[in-house]
């Protein structure tokens, strides 16, 4: 069984043709829309690596959090300017109010009851100043969820050749997801791993619903950044 350490030395590598600019832009109209409070402040929750932060520093004063010490290492690597923060979505508390609060490429599908996801928003509104706005991409609801499916990446450097294959399978109301990984580098020969997630299954309604309970007035954009959808709270 793979660590989620071990993976964390390919996520880049694997997720290199993601195009986080063009959702970074997405994600500037909206909050362009939607902000009204004065502050240029934003913390990307279940950040990873950082890969988000990376087109959005550019206009807004950028933090990031997320649960894996190993992913925010690599991200303190890749931009040392930006303050990176371990906790737990649900829980932390980094004592001051940011304008804007992200969490994207579905990291919420990994709060795994509606308790979770209600102690996360309320958390949310308690870190936003007012005119704020919290940008949640969830995982797939009842209605966009795949089918039963293989799903392949490739990553192919000159010193290192990854290829993963996914099996998503639903399961009552979560997605697991079996990754079976082939890594060659250069000079180190061929190994092989595997590692598995599972992701719950909410309805967008259902987690918009939460999202008012919490505070918030909410919109929904259906396609999203990448067909996903997208849920904007926004604290009045
Ligand atoms: C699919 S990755 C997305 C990472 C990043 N947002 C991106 O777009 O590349 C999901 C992330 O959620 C983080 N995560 C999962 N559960 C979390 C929790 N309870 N609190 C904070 N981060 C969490 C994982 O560590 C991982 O970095």
């Amino acid at each position: 069984m793979l660590e989620y350490k071990e993976f964390v030395k390919y996520y880049d590598c694997l997720y290199l043709n993601k195009n986080y600019k063009k959702e970074s832009k997405i994600i500037n109209q909206v909050i362009k829309k939607y902000k009204k409070s004065k502050g240029k402040r934003l913390l990307d929750v279940a950040c990873g690596t950082g890969n988000h932060i990376n087109f959005l520093k550019k206009r807004f004063n950028c933090e990031g959090l997320d649960l894996s010490q190993e992913l925010l290492s690599v991200a303190k690597i890749k931009f040392p300017q930006n303050n990176f923060n371990l906790g737990n979505m649900t829980n932390f508390n980094l004592c001051k109010k940011f304008d804007i609060m992200t969490s994207l490429f579905s990291g919420i599908g990994y709060l795994k009851t509606d308790e979770e996801l209600k102690q996360t928003f309320q958390n949310f509104y308690y870190h936003l100043n007012t005119g704020g706005v919290a940008i949640i991409e969830p995982w797939f609801s009842e209605s966009n969820h795949p089918e039963d499916m293989f799903h392949m990446r490739t990553y192919n450097g000159e010193n290192m050749k990854i290829s993963r294959i996914t099996s998503l399978k639903r399961k009552k109301d979560f997605t697991i997801l079996e990754n079976h990984y082939t890594i060659a580098i250069k000079n180190n020969g061929i190994k092989k791993m595997n590692d598995t997630h599972e992701l719950k299954i909410t309805s967008h309604k259902r987690i918009a619903k939460l999202m008012c309970e919490s505070g918030f007035k909410v919109k929904y954009m259906k396609h999203g950044l990448i067909g996903r959808g997208l849920l904007v709270g926004i604290k009045q």
